[in-house]
């Protein structure tokens, strides 16, 4: 009964863990390192990538090392650990990621996903809408335009030269509750990158008493 039930524990745990699919983000341009996690001698291996091979080898030179496909050139495989390493990564490499060792399917895989580095984008506090001035309501500041192929991107935010950065949404609400501020400054990052924006004038900045006593005229037609 004993062995019957360890048996059936094991079939469990296998359903349980049959369908371990990992998301693996990489960097675009950067290098895709996938461990299948394998602490016994290895003496077959077998990767795929969108069910085509990648690498091959069987023991014992019944099969050399071999690289095929797409990532040939790119592609290697430590046969001691049976990590697979992708240097150059592409956004077309995105895809699932399957690996056979000892001429078994292992219950892990790879979901591999391309995120582009920040580097590269325009990060800037843009103001909405554009005519926005302190005699309106209210407006919001977006943290540049779409970053679609750098998601997920998380932003943050600071109020004049030497506040705090504080976590937030891509846009922001702000008000004459806010005009005490002289600038806004954001700061988009995801996991291989970030980048700051130019601080931006708040729109809703009164004027500073000094600049108003030199120009005191033009305040007060103002
Ligand atoms: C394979 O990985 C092991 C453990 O990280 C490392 O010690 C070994 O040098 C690697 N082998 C090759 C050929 O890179
Ligand atoms: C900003 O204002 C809009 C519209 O009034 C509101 O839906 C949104 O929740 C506000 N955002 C924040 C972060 O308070």
């Amino acid at each position: 009964i004993r062995s019957q039930s360890v048996l059936q524990l094991r079939a469990t745990l296998w359903i349980i863990i049959d369908n371990l699919n990992e998301v693996q983000h990489f960097e675009i341009g950067g290098n895709l390192e996938l461990n299948p996690g394998f602490f016994s001698e290895i003496t077959s291996i077998t990767w795929k990538h969108k069910g085509n091979f990648v690498a091959e080898w069987i023991k014992d030179d019944a099969v050399p090392l071999e690289y095929l496909g797409d990532l040939k050139g790119r592609a290697n495989v430590n046969l001691t650990t049976g990590v697979l390493t992708v240097s150059n990564m592409r956004k077309s490499d995105d895809g699932l990621f399957t690996v056979e060792i000892n001429n078994k399917v292992l219950p892990v895989s790879f979901s591999a996903v391309g995120i582009a580095n920040l580097e590269n984008h325009r990060v800037e506090v843009i103001v909405r809408p554009l005519t926005c001035d302190s005699s309106a309501d209210k407006c919001s500041l977006d943290c540049g335009d779409a970053f679609t192929d750098a998601e997920p991107v998380q932003y943050f935010w600071k109020k004049g030269g030497t506040g705090q950065w504080e976590k937030g949404e891509k846009r922001i609400n702000i008000s004459k509750a806010t005009e005490t501020f002289d600038t806004f400054t954001c700061r988009a990052q995801n996991r291989f990158s970030q980048k700051m924006s130019a601080p931006h004038d708040n729109p809703y900045k009164k004027r500073s008493f000094s600049t108003c006593s030199f120009l005191n005229k033009l305040c007060k037609i103002a």
